[in-house]
């Protein structure tokens, strides 16, 4: 195949007919089929069944069930759209319970991980975990009297990779719990989980993963890594809504062992006796506290039907041919213009987002939002965010999206905008 024909939008085309996940581009709502949304990493395209199912819960279940809704199918919402998160993460019936925010989870898993080990005091994550994240832990260390050490690996080259051998030789006795993201927010870079939590756990050590940017993009074993516990967000490739309610995973093996610090009536034994000493539920179910979201947690759960439908096998192999296509327009198309490739080269160790960056990123980024109806994000100092959802994403607007990336960069559009940022980026 030509090099020449390999840039065209026509060899866009044929990866289009030759892939099996199409037809499922129908199943969500494509308002403007001019719009080439790069963006379902943050938030998720809106899935047709979603609509109706909305409708559904508004007219039907609020309007005419009423409080009556509780006993018909909501009260045990978080377990069951749980179980369903569960068959893409690996996770077996009964581990994970959808409710709160990811931050929020984290809150919640982390500080119970340290209370169970209170002789252990450090705990080890990394530059690449989204900063909420690293708040979180601040906070908690806070909270506990300050007795903890934060330990941040950094990277080995220019933020793309982490630095592995760094995080293996921090791990040691000492260590209560290794926190990192799945695949990472910026680079897109994706650990090796398997191997981390062994690592992990040779020191004794609980590891915590989070999943927001790998759930419905990357195949997930959490049970067969024998991971302990994860949390992960709906909104992204699992299409839930904006701030649809997020996921905890706790290891079937340590539920038992742990305690919430936030004792609420949800996670009491038997909330509908109204006891007024706080006993906690068996399993992961202690780890909820309050009243639920069950607008955006059921519509949410409908969202999930296309990922389910489609398997994480299939979707996966879409994802690492998109990512490769992406990699491949950057060196090629964009080859002119001074970008570089701000994730990994190797497929194994992507997820399904690349960043490529430039020194103009942010005015790059604010010109294809504004002027040429592509959405990709930015994120600092010099990435611009590309996502790309197997579920919707289509091999021609990922060229079209370079075409118009490379157009920018020709006309020098980007050189009219101020380089004062706006809030959201
Ligand atoms: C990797 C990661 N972790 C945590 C969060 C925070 O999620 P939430 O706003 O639900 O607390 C995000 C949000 O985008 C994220 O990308």
């Amino acid at each position: 195949m030509s090099k020449d024909f390999q840039i065209s939008r026509g060899y866009a085309l044929q990866l289009d007919s030759q892939d099996k996940l199409a037809s499922y581009r129908d199943q969500f709502i494509i308002d403007d089929p001019n719009l080439i949304y790069l963006d379902g990493n943050s938030l998720g395209r809106l899935p047709k069944v979603a609509i109706e199912r909305a409708k559904q819960i508004v007219e039907n279940e609020w309007g005419k069930d009423l409080i009556r809704g509780w006993n018909k199918g909501w009260w045990e919402a978080p377990s069951r759209v749980g179980d369903k998160i569960g068959q893409l993460i690996g996770a077996a019936a009964g581990q994970v319970l959808v409710n709160d925010t990811v931050s929020i989870n984290l809150f919640k898993l982390a500080t119970s991980a340290l209370t169970l080990q209170p002789d252990k005091k450090r705990i080890i994550t990394d530059t690449f975990n989204f900063p909420s994240d690293l708040y979180i832990l601040q906070g908690i260390k806070q909270n506990l009297g300050n007795q903890h050490e934060i330990i941040s690996i950094g990277s080995k080259d220019n933020d793309i990779t982490p630095n592995l051998a760094e995080l293996e030789s921090s791990i040691n006795e000492n260590t209560a719990l290794v926190t990192l993201s799945h695949v990472v927010f910026k680079s897109g870079y994706l650990y090796d989980m398997q191997r981390i939590t062994e690592l992990v756990h040779r020191k004794g050590a609980l590891v915590l993963w989070d999943l927001s940017h790998s759930v419905g993009s990357v195949p997930v074993k959490l049970d067969e890594c024998n991971a302990d516990l994860a949390i992960g967000c709906t909104y992204k490739y699992l299409n839930g809504g904006p701030g649809a309610p997020a996921f905890l995973y706790v290891n079937k093996k340590i539920q038992d062992k742990l305690s919430s610090p936030i004792w609420g009536w949800w996670g009491q034994k038997n909330p509908f006796d109204f006891d007024l000493k706080y006993e906690p539920a068996a399993g992961a179910q202690r780890f909820l506290v309050g009243t639920q979201p069950m607008i955006s947690l059921l519509t949410m759960e409908a969202a999930l039907e296309p990922t389910l439908q489609a398997g994480m096998d299939s979707l996966r192999k879409k994802s690492i041919l998109m990512t490769d296509y992406a990699s491949f327009l950057t060196q090629s198309l964009l080859a002119l213009f001074d970008f570089s490739l701000g994730s990994p080269v190797d497929s194994a160790q992507r997820g399904s987002h690349i960043s490529i960056r430039h020194r103009e990123g942010y005015r790059i980024n604010r010109a294809l939002i504004e002027e040429m109806n592509v959405i990709p994000d930015f994120r600092e100092p010099d990435n611009i965010r590309l996502g790309f959802a197997p579920l919707y994403t289509s091999f021609a607007d990922v060229w079209e999206g370079f075409d118009r990336i490379k157009r920018v960069m020709e006309e020098k559009r980007y050189e009219k905008y101020p380089k004062q940022k706006l809030m959201v980026t």
